[in-house]
């Protein structure tokens, strides 16, 4: 397993059709629907097995100096419980510190919340509903 800093178009094809198939598709959204206008400006990563073919993504944005986002964490669930969610965390949360951020928040999945409490991250409120159905909390973490 190693961790990828994707580069070429070919990698950010493959990286955006993960996030798509995780996190979009199965609620029916489109193609497309899995990005935002943030995404020229993030930090993204991937985890591979061999070549270039991601089987966990994620995101860290920054909101302003002292806070940093993650967004868009999305493991193959054929990879799921493996390491590959929490290497792509450590990745993100070294080059937030690196950057000098102070805390990171995010709005994790509710399936997801204990995955972010073993990382350290606590709940910080009731986040919104996704799709009319996911659950989401806002989560947090002091660097
Ligand atoms: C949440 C997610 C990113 C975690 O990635 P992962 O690679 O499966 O996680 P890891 O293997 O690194 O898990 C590390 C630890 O977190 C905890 N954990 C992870 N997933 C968990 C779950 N579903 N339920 C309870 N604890 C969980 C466990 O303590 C686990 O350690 P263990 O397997 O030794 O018990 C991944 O399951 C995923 O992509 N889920 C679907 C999409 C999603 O919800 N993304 C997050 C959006 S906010």
């Amino acid at each position: 397993m190693k961790v990828i800093l994707p580069k070429t178009k070919e990698d950010f094809e493959k990286y955006y059709d993960l996030r798509w198939r995780i996190l979009r598709k199965p609620w029916g959204q489109p193609r497309g629907s899995e990005k935002d206008e943030l995404d020229n400006t993030s930090y993204h990563v991937m985890v591979a097995e061999k070549e270039h073919n991601p089987i966990g993504v994620a995101r860290l944005q920054f909101n302003n100096d002292n806070e940093a986002q993650i967004r868009y964490m999305a493991v193959d669930e054929r990879h799921q419980r493996r390491g590959v969610g929490s290497l792509l965390l450590q990745t993100l949360e070294k080059f937030a510190r690196e950057k000098h951020a102070s805390y990171i928040i995010l709005h994790a999945r509710e399936p997801a919340v204990p995955f972010y409490q073993k990382h350290g991250y606590h709940i910080a409120g009731k986040s919104y509903l996704l799709f009319d159905s996911i659950q989401h909390f806002l989560m947090k973490k002091i660097l």
